[in-house]
């Protein structure tokens, strides 16, 4: 071995061994490792790696990790994507005490980064603004939506006459199914990133201003604690006992407060719509050659799950 491999070897060996010092000594001062702060008790959570954060997340099901860690750390908890800390709100009493009680503070927008790149179109500045000009927004959108007959009968005239809204209420296990797939299927298992717009203590724990804050929504859609069976497709969820629709509070699925879904009515007047004239036309069946238990129900996630492409066979029923 020459002199200049004996140094190459020692100085990697020395380059290693320094940069292996310096991440366990950020490992032992990263955040988690103080349980409280000047203020108070942080929320708890698993302990992030330096700048990587908590690695462990579900790439194909994030929200499930995030359910998991909730069932050890509680309704109110901390984690790390990268270096970005979040604070995680489970259940669907927790979910609501913050979005309504506490509105003032969980109701600002904090645009993830990667997402602010991708969606800066007009029509995508409404959901990340805040403030002044989210309000003015808001309330322009929504006058423009009832303008164009959101929530109106002339609306749903425009997108069918035979089916109506009026009907949804003869049409009780019709509507109940819609509720239960929705529910099941949560589509929005994250709501969209909140921000805190001042210091507080929640439940017990201190959140600092500023702090991006996501209400697990999917958490109260399958909340054992308000769901007879949460992870089963059951439409009897959304029915008395006299067979009749009805709502349950923590069906959040839109979320809650003051940032609630700006198209609910208009969705949900579509989903009754589309949902009720397709099942009077069609009956739908897997394709030729595909049974039943091949068909996944696995989502494409992103911060919507929508579902993977499917084969399916609708038949007429005229
Ligand atoms: C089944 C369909 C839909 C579901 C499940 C849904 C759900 C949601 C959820 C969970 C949020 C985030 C609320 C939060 O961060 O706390 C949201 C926000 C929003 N949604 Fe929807 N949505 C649906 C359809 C629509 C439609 C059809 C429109 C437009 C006509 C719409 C417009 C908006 C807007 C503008 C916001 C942002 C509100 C704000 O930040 O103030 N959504 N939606």
């Amino acid at each position: 071995m020459g002199i200049l491999d004996v140094f190459l070897h020692c100085f990697s060996y020395t380059f290693l061994l320094g940069a292996f010092t310096v991440v366990l000594f950020m490992y032992l001062i990263s955040p988690s490792s103080f349980s409280t702060k000047k203020h108070g008790k942080e929320p708890p959570g698993p302990r992030p790696l330096p700048l990587l954060g908590n690695l462990h997340l579900d790439l194909k099901k994030p929200y499930n990790t995030l359910l998991e860690l909730s069932k050890k750390y509680g309704s109110v908890f901390t984690v790390y994507l990268g270096p970005k800390k979040v604070v995680v709100l489970a259940g669907y009493k927790t979910v609501k005490e913050a979005l309504v009680d506490y509105d003032d503070v969980f109701g600002d927008r904090n645009p993830l980064e990667i997402i602010r790149e991708l969606t800066q179109s007009h029509g995508k500045l409404l959901l990340w603004s805040n403030g002044d000009s989210w309000k003015e927004m808001r309330r322009f959108a929504l006058t423009n939506l009832r303008d164009f007959g959101m929530g109106k009968r002339a609306c749903e005239d425009k997108i069918n006459r035979q089916v109506q809204v009026a009907d949804r209420k003869n049409l009780p296990f019709t509507d109940a199914v819609i509720h239960e797939t929705q529910r099941l299927s949560s589509i929005v298992p994250t709501a969209l990133p909140h921000k805190t717009t001042r210091d507080i203590t929640f439940q017990g724990q201190f959140i600092e201003k500023g702090t991006t804050v996501f209400p697990l929504l999917t958490s109260a859609l399958y909340d054992p604690n308000e769901w007879e069976r949460p992870h089963s497709f059951y439409p009897a969820h959304f029915l008395d006992k006299e067979k009749t629709f009805v709502k349950r509070d923590a069906f959040i699925l839109f979320s809650a407060g003051c940032r609630v879904c700006l198209g609910e009515s208009l969705a949900r007047m579509e989903l009754f719509l589309f949902f009720t004239t397709l099942l009077q036309h069609f009956r739908f069946i897997p394709a030729p050659g595909v049974s039943e238990d091949e068909l996944d129900l696995t989502p494409a996630v992103g911060f919507t799950l929508s579902p993977l492409p499917h084969k399916r066979r609708a038949i007429s029923r005229m």
